[in-house]
């Protein structure tokens, strides 16, 4: 029971306690949401539970930390430019805690076991803790920035695929129909020959999580936002992998187009889909 892994006031067992706090109750709720919120489509979702995972963690950490920053994602008016500006606006300070509540709403108001909650510490724009958390499969990620990635103590590595066509790949369908859709629609069918295959499983976080552990080669998608991606990039540059923007710059907590492998598909990944968009 990963709850009972706290005990001290570290920042990584408070991340620890407030992932597996909030994802055990957010599974309670499985199947309980008849009535879903829209935020900006019919393909963009929030419900009580995203908000009460929400509320629970912020609590939690202003009592160990009243003074560290909180950016979380249903504190946040929705759409990217709201998005973009939050996160351009608390990324400087000291400590910033970058919390997903649920990343996977769609999967968790379908009953479609494939959601966690995602929770990043920043210092200073510099992701210095993440954690993971999936209640269905009860795996807690977690990484230390210089300390290496582990989930329930054992070691991450990513995996050893050289090549696109050996690679397992995942991405997502973006909510956004008017430019991140089409962009990713593209991408997909000009890579789908070209590799093994393509998950879109519906949760970038655990994605990156799973990338980590060496299940999936590499992982594309536009349009994130920094709370999708904060713990999850920490995750995997501990267990050896390459996250960037899509123009092959270092990941920053402000990129939103976002290119992740194993390190060895890198560069070939990007080659193809900088061909995908042209
Ligand atoms: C979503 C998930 C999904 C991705 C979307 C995200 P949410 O987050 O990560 O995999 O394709 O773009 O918005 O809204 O479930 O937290
Ligand atoms: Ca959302
Ligand atoms: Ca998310
Ligand atoms: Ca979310």
């Amino acid at each position: 029971n990963p709850s009972s892994i706290v005990g001290s006031k570290s920042f990584t067992a408070v991340a620890i306690n407030c992932a597996a706090k909030a994802g055990e109750w957010v599974k309670t709720k499985l199947g309980t949401v008849e009535q879903p919120h829209l935020k900006v489509s019919v393909a963009d979702l929030v419900t009580e539970i995203d908000r009460g995972s929400e509320r629970l963690i912020r609590k939690l950490i202003s009592t160990h930390f009243p003074n560290h920053a909180f950016l979380g994602e249903e504190g946040v008016e929705p759409g990217a430019a709201a998005s973009s500006q939050a996160i351009a606006a608390a990324k400087d300070a000291e400590y910033l805690w970058i919390v997903d509540p649920i990343d996977g709403t769609t999967n968790f108001v379908h009953g479609f076991p494939f959601f966690c909650v995602s929770i990043a510490l920043a210092h200073k724009g510099e992701v210095i803790v993440g954690v993971i958390y999936d209640p269905i499969s009860d795996e807690l990620f977690v990484a230390e920035k210089g300390k290496g990635a582990y989930v329930h103590g054992k070691r991450l590595a990513v995996s050893k695929e050289q090549t696109l066509e050996q690679s397992l790949l995942a991405s997502g369908f973006p909510a956004d129909p008017s430019y991140a859709l089409p962009l990713n629609l593209q991408s997909m069918v000009h890579l789908a020959p070209k590799v093994r295959n393509i998950r879109a499983a519906g949760s970038a976080a655990l994605h990156l999580a799973h990338l980590a552990a060496g299940r999936l080669t590499g992982f594309w998608e536009y349009n994130l936002n920094s709370w999708d991606l904060a713990a999850g990039s920490l995750i995997l540059q501990e267990a050896g992998g390459t996250i960037t923007d899509i123009e092959g710059s270092p990941y920053q907590l402000e990129v939103r187009n976002v290119v992740a492998t194993n390190g060895h598909i890198h560069q070939e990944l990007l080659q193809e889909l900088r061909k995908s968009n042209q």
